[in-house]
C-alpha cells in the first residue's frame, strides 16, 4: 500500500479548480519543481474523491471558487479521506472567515491569488518534507480496543461512540469504530451516521477489498470518526465468522490508528475473536450484584484465556458517588483493580444526546460523564505510560471454544 515501486521520490500533487486560468498558471508553477508528478481535475465529485484516494497524494490543492460553500464541505471530505497528504485551498477572495472555516476542514496552507511562484514552491516544498519525516507515511499500527459490556445495556455503545469521538478530537489521528453487536447494533445511530455498506458487505468481499476505496466509501462522522457498522439485516449476522474478524482487524490496523470496537455482551466465535486480537479490552461492569457477578465470571475467563492484567482493564460505568466508599470493596471482590470510572448522568441528558445522535462529549462537555470518558481517552492514549502494549492474545481461547 504505501510502496510505490520505483517511485519513492516522486511526489505526488492533486490539483481541484475549475477555473481554467488559476489552474494553468498554477501548473506551470508545480512543472517546474522536479520530481513531482501533477494530476489536476476540474470538477469535483464522489469520482473524482476515488481518483484522488488512489493518488495517495502529498499534497490536494483545492480553488475554493466559484462556489467556497460546497467546496468547503468537498474539502472536508476530501481531507477525511486522503491519508498522509496535506490539503491546500486557494480562492481569489480569501477572507480571514474563509480561512478559520477552511482551517476547521483540516485546511494546513492557503495560496493568495494572484499566486506568487517562489511562495507556492516554498510552501510546497515545506509540506512535502514535513510527509517524509512524518511516521504517519508508514503504515498505521493501529490499535485494537474492545468495549465488552458484562452483561447487556451496561453502556457499551455510549462509551464507544464518546470515546471515538474524543480520541479523533484530540489526537488526530485515524479512529474507526467496529460495531459488532451484529444483530442489534446502534453505533449508527448514536453517531447520526448513514451507512451504505456495512461490515457483511465487507466480510463478503474480504479477499479483494481495497482498502483506500473502503475508507472512502465508509461513513464519517464530522470529527472524522470512520465508521463500519453491524449488518442491516440480522439473518446477514450469521454469515460472519472469525476468519472474517481476523482480517477485517489485520487490514484495519493497516489504516486507522485506533480501532474501536462495541462488542456484544455474549461470548461467540466473533467476539472471541475480536477479544483476542485486541490490544486492550474495556471490561465494562455496573454496580449491582448480577453484573457484579458476571464481571467476576468474565474476568476468570480472560485469566483462562492467558489475557494479561494490562491487557483487561475495568470500568466501572454509572458509578454514583455514595458508592466512592465501597470501591476498595470492590476491587476485593473481584481481586482486580479498577482502571476508570465513568459516573452516572441523569436520564434526560443521555438519551437526549442519544435520541440526537450526538455522543454527550460534544454536547455537554463540562458534564462529569464527558469529562470522566476524556480522563479514559488520555489514560488510554497513555503520554508516556502503557507505551509497551500487550500484543494480541495468541494465547487465546478460541481453539477450545471452538471444539
Ligand atoms: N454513565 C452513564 N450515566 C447514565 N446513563 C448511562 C451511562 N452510560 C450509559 N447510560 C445509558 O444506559 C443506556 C444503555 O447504554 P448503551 O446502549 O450504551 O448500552 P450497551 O451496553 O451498548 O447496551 P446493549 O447491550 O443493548 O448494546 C442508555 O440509555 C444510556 O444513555
Ligand atoms: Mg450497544
Amino acid at each position: 500500500m504505501n510502496g510505490k515501486g520505483g517511485m519513492e521520490n516522486r511526489k505526488q500533487i492533486v490539483l481541484v479548480d475549475a477555473n481554467l486560468f488559476t489552474r494553468e498558471v498554477l501548473q506551470k508553477i508545480i512543472e517546474s519543481i522536479e520530481d513531482v508528478r501533477l494530476d489536476s481535475f476540474e470538477t469535483i465529485d464522489d469520482a473524482v474523491l476515488g481518483e484522488i484516494v488512489k493518488l495517495d497524494p502529498q499534497v490536494v490543492i483545492l480553488n475554493l471558487d466559484p462556489d467556497p460553500e460546497s467546496l468547503l464541505d468537498f474539502a472536508g471530505q476530501l481531507n477525511r479521506v486522503l491519508r498522509d497528504g496535506a490539503l491546500v485551498v486557494t480562492a481569489a477572495d480569501m477572507t480571514p472567515e474563509l480561512i478559520r472555516r477552511a482551517m476547521r476542514q483540516g485546511a494546513r496552507e492557503f495560496f493568495p491569488q494572484p499566486y506568487n511562484g517562489d511562495e507556492v514552491k516554498l510552501a510546497l516544498a515545506s509540506l512535502m518534507a514535513l510527509q517524509r519525516s512524518s511516521p504517519r507515511t508508514q503504515t498505521h499500527a493501529g490499535q485494537v480496543v474492545t468495549l465488552f459490556g458484562a452483561k447487556g445495556g451496561v453502556g457499551a455503545t455510549t462509551l464507544t461512540t464518546n470515546l471515538a469521538v474524543s480520541l479523533a478530537q484530540e489526537v488526530q489521528e485515524e479512529v474507526i469504530v467496529l460495531d459488532l453487536n451484529l444483530q442489534f447494533g446502534n453505533d449508527a445511530l448514536f453517531l447520526n451516521l448513514k451507512s451504505k455498506y456495512s461490515i457483511f458487505d465487507v466480510a463478503k468481499n474480504i479477499s479483494d477489498l481495497d482498502p483506500a476505496l473502503l475508507k472512502k466509501t465508509l461513513p464519517h462522522h464530522a470529527t472524522g470518526v470512520t465508521l463500519l457498522p453491524s449488518p442491516f439485516r440480522f439473518e446477514d449476522a450469521e454469515s460472519i465468522n472469525a476468519a472474517h474478524i481476523s482480517r477485517i482487524l489485520q487490514l484495519l490496523r493497516e489504516h486507522y490508528d485506533w480501532i474501536l470496537i462495541d462488542s456484544h455482551p455474549y461470548f461467540n466465535e466473533v467476539s472471541i475473536q475480536a477479544l483476542d486480537d485486541s490490544d486492550r479490552i474495556l471490561l465494562l461492569s455496573i454496580l449491582d450484584l448480577p453484573t457484579i457477578f458476571n464481571t467476576r465470571r468474565c474476568l476468570e475467563l480472560f485469566a483462562k484465556m492467558g489475557y494479561s492484567r494490562e491487557k483487561v482493564l475495568l470500568v466501572l460505568n454509572r458509578y454514583l458517588s455514595y458508592e466512592g466508599a465501597d470501591l476498595p470493596e470492590m476491587e476485593q471482590l473481584l481481586q482486580y483493580p479498577v482502571y476508570a470510572r465513568i459516573p452516572n448522568q441523569d436520564f434526560n441528558s443521555t438519551v437526549g444526546c442519544i435520541n440526537q445522535g450526538i455522543p454527550i462529549t460534544l454536547k455537554m462537555p463540562n458534564a462529569k460523564m464527558s469529562q470522566a470518558i476524556v480522563e479514559l481517552r488520555d489514560l488510554l492514549t497513555g503520554q508516556g505510560a502503557g507505551k509497551e502494549r500487550p500484543g494480541p492474545g495468541r494465547s487465546g481461547f478460541l481453539g477450545l471454544w471452538k471444539k
